[in-house]
Parts: structure tokens; sequence; C-alpha cells
């Protein structure tokens, strides 16, 4: 039986199909996020993977709605697999924040389920690293979420010339809109014209911008006229005080398709252009309020009455463009299963003592191996080749039939002879 379209199998490597996902590779991926974020304060949280279908269908647009795989459970609830991390984050902020001390910084690596088109890093489900700061309205947060985004690709060698963040504004697009369009509720479908304006034939967004009463040449206009907001110049003060100046340009081809986003907001791109966004996020003021009952003032254009209304920012990475990435760029380290020792069992009559001895290792914590049924010494030894590993460990019995312990180093091919196996361990802890 086969999976179904969209979804990965992950195996150890070495891979044994071209269309199989590296479990290891992942593995390396979720440890470099988890470290750089634990670097910059964040704590992980995590939420369910199954949600009401309210939750998306009040803020993440459209687009995202149509892309749910939402059902009926067995007991008539609406329900969907969660397609973004975002609302369930803001769910439970609204819930608790006054528990944790301000700012909060959090993160998670939740999988995600999107009925997408299946296309080149775009598959109905991926992994993605979600980190966020809430509780902080000052644009000093919005530079260290962008800072942590940078820092997390540059963890993986990733360098200015490899990757770069386009930054830019909902707000300034916001204010674009509201000059020449009275309607607010026609905001989304305009954001997400721009949003698709680069993947779009030029002639499909010049009727819908026309549709909207804008023409196309005013939009690309503002595009290129790239003047960075108060805003957006302090994020690039703070970047430039870091010495990340070359990984950040302002870029209003950059507007982001969900719909929640109210201030900067960002997408990290390969420079080369071979691939979708890296990564993207930016900052979402409204959104807790919204979901903690807040409803949309056109006069503000912002959401009021809501229980909690804390400011809020984030950015989210996918493990699919990333992979390939680091994969085009040869950045992935190769995998390989290892042991720290391999135990030999040579002689069946001691296979008891060897099983305490594997025991005894693994409970020193070292990875350690053998083989579960008798099998002839050579095949043994190479195994213990082939798993890299450090040491070889057998007993053998002496001419009074008390067993001796033989630790051979596989570097040098040396070996020691200890009386026990608490020996043996002790010169494996002192030699690691
Ligand atoms: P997003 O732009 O929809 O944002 O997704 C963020 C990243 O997830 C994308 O740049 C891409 O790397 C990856 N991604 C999205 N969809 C797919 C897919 N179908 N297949 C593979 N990778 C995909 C959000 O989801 C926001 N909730 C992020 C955020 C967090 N904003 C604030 N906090």
């Amino acid at each position: 039986m086969d999976r179904l379209p969209g979804f990965r199998d992950f195996y150890p490597e070495p891979l044994p199909h071209k269309d199989v996902w590296s479990a290891d590779a992942r593995c390396y991926i979720f440890d470099t996020w988890k470290k750089i974020a634990h670097r910059y304060g964040f704590r992980e949280y995590d939420g369910p993977p199954l949600e009401p279908l309210e939750l998306y269908t009040l803020k993440s647009g459209e687009e995202i709605v149509g892309q749910l795989y939402n059902f009926t459970d067995k007991g008539d609830r609406n329900v969907s697999m969660r397609p973004e991390m975002t609302p369930t984050l803001a769910r439970m902020i609204a819930a608790h924040e006054r528990n944790y001390r301000k700012p909060i910084k959090w993160f998670s690596i939740p999988q995600l389920f999107r009925y997408e088109r299946q296309q080149k890093g775009r598959l109905r489900e991926h992994f993605q690293l979600n980190a966020d700061i809430f509780g902080e309205a000052s644009s000093s947060a919005d530079a260290e979420i962008i800072c942590l985004l940078i820092d997390i690709l540059r963890a993986f060698g990733l360098t200015a010339e490899d990757f770069v963040i386009r930054l830019s504004s909902r707000r300034a697009w916001s204010e674009f809109f509201s000059k020449r369009c009275p309607d607010p509720s026609k905001a989304y479908e305009f954001y997400q014209i721009v949003d698709k304006l680069e993947r779009e034939e030029p002639d499909v967004s010049k009727q819908k911008l026309a549709a909207l009463g804008f023409s196309y040449e005013e939009v690309t206009a503002f595009i290129a006229s790239g003047e960075p907001t108060e805003e957006l110049k302090a994020i690039l003060d703070n970047l430039s005080a870091r010495g990340f100046a070359d990984f950040v340009k302002v870029d209003y081809g950059v507007i982001r398709g969900l719909a929640y986003y109210t201030g900067p907001v960002f997408e990290a791109f390969d420079r080369k252009g071979h691939f979708r966004a890296i990564a993207g996020g930016g900052r979402y003021d409204n959104l807790t309020n919204l979901i903690s009952g807040g409803k949309f003032d056109p006069a503000s254009n912002t959401v009021k009455g809501g229980k909690v209304d804390i400011p809020s920012l984030g950015f989210g990475m996918g493990d699919v463009v990333l992979t390939e990435l680091l994969k085009e760029r040869g950045l992935l380290p190769a995998f390989s299963p290892s042991a720290d020792v391999c135990v030999l069992i040579e002689d069946e009559t001691l296979r008891s003592q060897s099983l305490s001895a594997v025991q005894t290792l693994r409970d020193a914590d070292f990875s350690t191996e053998y083989s579960l049924v008798p099998l002839k010494a050579e095949k043994q030894f190479k195994r213990a080749i082939e798993l890299k590993a450090r040491w070889t460990f057998r007993m053998e019995k002496q001419e009074n039939g008390t067993p001796i312990c033989i630790v051979k180093n596989m570097a040098t091919r040396e070996e020691h002879r200890f009386t026990s196996i608490k020996e043996a361990v002790q010169y494996f802890k002192s030699n690691f």
C-alpha cells in the first residue's frame, strides 16, 4: 500500500530510495533549531494537532482555510488538523499569559497539514519551527526575532551569500491600501494579490488589481520605492549593530499571505532564487485579542474588546525547503549507524556475563551493540568496523576458568585486559 501524496516516509541513512526522506537529517535540523532557540532564551511549548475548525476560519485567511484537512468528528464537532501553529499559540497565550513574565519567548516544532498542490518545496505535511515573542511592542523585539532566524540559518553553515531576509511592513501596505480604497473588508483580497505578484502572470494580477480599483503600475512603483518606514529603520539599525546588515534588505514585494499580520513582516529566501521561502513571519498584534473574543473595528483598523490584548510576533521555518537548500549546498552531514562499544560474544558459554557487561556499559551511558544471536567472531568484528565502534569488549575464560575482559581500541588496535567489567567501564570513562 502506498503512502498518501504529499506525505513523507523518514528512513535512517543510508537511504534505501531517492523517494524517501532522511530521519537523521530531520533530527539534525530539529536539534539545531532547538539549540539556537535555547541560546536566545526561547522555551519549548506544544499544543494539539487537531483543533476546532473555527480557530482557523477566524483570521488565518481564505487561502489557508481552502487548504484545511478538516472533518466532522464522531461527536459532531467541526475540527481540522493544524495547518499552522500561530492560532493555537495565540489561544494558549490568551488563556494563560498572566502566569508568565514578559516578554514571553517560546518555540515549538509542530507537524502541520495543508491540502496544497504538491510542488517543489510544498508538501501536504511539514515540520515547522515556530518562534514567537509576546508582550513587547518595541521594534527591538522584531529585530530580536529576525536575528534568531539569521542565527539559525548561520548555524547550518549558510552565509549572507546564501540567503537574504526580505523585510517589509504590513502597516505600510495597509496605509497604501486605505488611502486608495475606503472598504477595509477588501484589504485581505488586496494583500493576497500583492503576495502572489511574483508568481502570477502580470496580466492576471493587473486584472485582479483593477477589479479593486488599483493600477498595477502604482503597486509596482510602491514596491520599487523601497523606502523604509521609521519602524523598519529601527530594525535595520538594530541588525547593523550586531553585524547583520548584509543579511537583510527592505523589500515591499513581501506582504505575507496570512491575514493576521499588522506590522513588520519578513521572509527568508535563498539568494539564487531556486526555492520557495525558507521562512516567514511578522508582527500580528491583534490575533490574541480576536481569539479571546474581540471584534474588528473598521474605524481604528484594529481589533477591540477581547479579554487579552498583547503585542505578538514571530516566524515559522519549514523543514522541506531548508532540507532541499542544505542538500543543494552540500551542507547536510552524512549519517551512519554508530556505537561507542561493540561487545563481542565469541564464547557462547559467556553470554550471560557478556549481557551483564552490555547492561553495565549502557547504564554508564555508552552506546553499546552486540549480536542478539550466536555469530561467527569475524562477522561480529566486521560489524564493529561498520559501526565505527571506538572499542570492542569481549570476555575470555582463563585457564583457571574465570573470565577476563579484553578491550580493543579500534583506532590503534591496542588491547587492554581487565579482571572485572567495572574496571573496564572505568577505563572507558577515563578515555572517552
Ligand atoms: P507560512 O509562511 O505559511 O507562515 O509558513 C512558514 C514556512 O513554512 C514557509 O516559509 C515554508 O518554509 C514552510 N511551509 C509552509 N507551507 C508549507 C508546505 N505546504 N510544505 C512545506 N513547507 C511549508 C506560517 O505558517 C505562520 N504561522 C508563521 C508565523 C509564526 N508567523 C508568526 N509566527
